[in-house]
C-alpha cells in the first residue's frame, strides 16, 4: 500500500507525502494552481494562518467521509486527506474571497508603488494586480503610524506592514535575540522594536527578503533605482557565517543591492548573513557564477538576460556557449 495520499487541485491530481498541507501540494503540481501566500514561508517555522490569500474550496473531503468542508479553508494550513478534492482558480466563490482579501488589505496599505523600492518584486503589487478592484470602496483615512528608526541598515515603514509575522518568525528563529515583534491589537497593531532599539546582529537583515511588501527595505539600496533596471547575477563568496551564495544586483558596474537568491515563490533559498548583505559591495568581492534566472512572470525579466539563458541549441554548441558567455560579460560591464 502506497504511503502517499492522492488529492486532486483544479482538475490535476498529485500524490504527496501525508501531512503534506494543500498548498505544498499544489507547489509539487506547480503553475497557475498554486494558491498565493503572502504570510506562509516555507523556511519559517509557523508561518501562515495570518492573510487569508491562499483560501481554496475542499469540494470534497476525502475518499472515506467526501462531504465538502463548510468554509473555504487556508491552503497553508490544511494538511490533505487521501481523495481530498480542491478548487482554487476554477471556483469562482475562492476567486470572490480573494478579492475581498486583496480589498482588504489594500485598505490601509498606501499607494505608493512609484517611489516605494519593493516594487516590481511586492507580492502585494502581484496580487492587487491580478485581483485589485479598480476603486476603494474605503471612505475613512488609512491608518498611520509614526517613523521608527530601526537602525542604519533596515528601513521600516509600518504604513505598509500588512502584518504577516514573517520579520518576527526571521527575528525569532534565524537571529539570536529577538528585539522586535508585533506589539498592539486590531487597528494599532504594528511591528516595533519596543525600546526602539537597532536591530544589530548577524541575520537581521533577512527581515527584508521575507518582507512580501516594502514596509522593510534596505537602507542601503533606497531610492538607487527601481529594480527592472537593475541586472541580477549569481555569485557566491567564501562567507564564515552564511552560504555566501547570493545574488548581486548591477547598476552598470556598481554593486547596488546584495539579496539572497530567491525561488519562484519569492522565498530565499538560504538566508545570508549582514556581512554579505551589506558590507559586500565590489564585484571583487564575489566569484560570479551567471545571471540569475528570474521567473517570466516578472516585470525584473522583462529586462536582460533573455539572450543570456542560452537555448538548448546554444547549450550543446562549445562555439555559441563561448560567445554567449563573452556577451554575458559584456552587458555585466555595461
Ligand atoms: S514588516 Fe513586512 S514582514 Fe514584517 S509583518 Fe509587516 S509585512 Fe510582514
Ligand atoms: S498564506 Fe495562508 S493565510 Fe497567509
Amino acid at each position: 500500500m502506497s504511503d502517499k495520499v492522492k488529492v486532486t487541485i483544479d482538475g490535476i491530481s498529485v500524490e504527496v507525502a501525508p501531512g503534506t498541507t494543500i498548498l505544498n501540494a499544489a507547489r509539487q503540481i506547480g503553475g497557475d494552481i498554486v494558491p498565493p501566500a503572502m504570510c506562509y514561508y516555507s523556511k519559517l517555522e509557523g508561518s501562515g494562518g495570518k492573510c487569508r490569500t491562499c483560501l481554496v474550496k475542499v469540494s470534497k473531503g476525502s475518499e472515506k467521509d467526501p462531504r465538502p468542508m463548510p468554509k473555504l479553508v487556508a491552503s497553508c494550513r490544511t494538511t490533505v486527506m487521501d481523495g481530498m478534492e480542491v478548487e482554487n482558480i476554477t471556483s469562482p466563490e475562492v476567486v470572490e474571497a480573494r478579492e475581498g482579501v486583496v480589498e482588504m488589505l489594500l485598505i490601509n496599505h498606501p499607494l505608493d508603488c512609484p517611489v516605494c523600492d519593493q516594487a516590481g518584486e511586492c507580492s502585494l503589487q502581484d496580487l492587487g494586480f491580478e485581483h485589485g478592484a479598480a476603486q476603494t470602496r474605503y471612505e475613512f483615512d488609512r491608518r498611520t503610524f509614526e517613523r521608527i528608526d530601526i537602525g542604519d541598515k533596515i528601513q521600516l515603514h509600518m504604513n505598509r506592514c500588512i502584518l504577516c509575522y514573517r520579520c518576527t518568525y526571521v527575528a525569532d528563529q534565524i537571529t539570536d535575540g529577538r528585539c522586535h515583534g508585533v506589539i498592539g491589537r486590531g487597528d494599532h497593531a504594528e511591528i516595533s522594536t519596543y525600546i526602539e532599539k537597532a536591530i544589530d546582529n548577524d541575520f537581521s537583515g533577512n527581515v527584508i527578503d521575507v518582507c512580501p511588501v516594502g514596509a522593510l527595505t534596505d537602507k542601503t539600496f533606497r531610492f538607487k533605482n527601481r529594480v527592472w533596471f537593475t541586472k541580477p547575477v549569481d555569485a557566491h563568496r567564501d562567507c564564515p557565517t552564511c552560504s555566501g551564495k547570493v545574488t548581486l544586483w548591477y547598476k552598470g558596474e556598481e554593486v547596488i543591492r546584495v539579496t539572497a537568491r530567491k525561488d519562484e515563490y519569492n522565498e530565499v533559498e538560504e538566508f545570508i548573513c549582514n556581512t554579505c548583505r551589506f558590507d559586500k559591495k565590489k564585484t571583487s568581492d564575489w566569484v560570479i557564477e551567471g545571471p540569475r534566472a528570474i521567473a517570466n512572470t516578472s516585470v525584473i525579466s522583462s529586462n536582460h538576460y533573455e539572450t543570456l539563458k542560452p537555448l538548448p541549441v546554444i547549450q550543446q554548441n562549445p562555439a555559441l556557449m563561448a560567445s554567449n558567455k563573452e556577451e554575458f560579460e559584456r552587458t555585466k560591464k555595461s
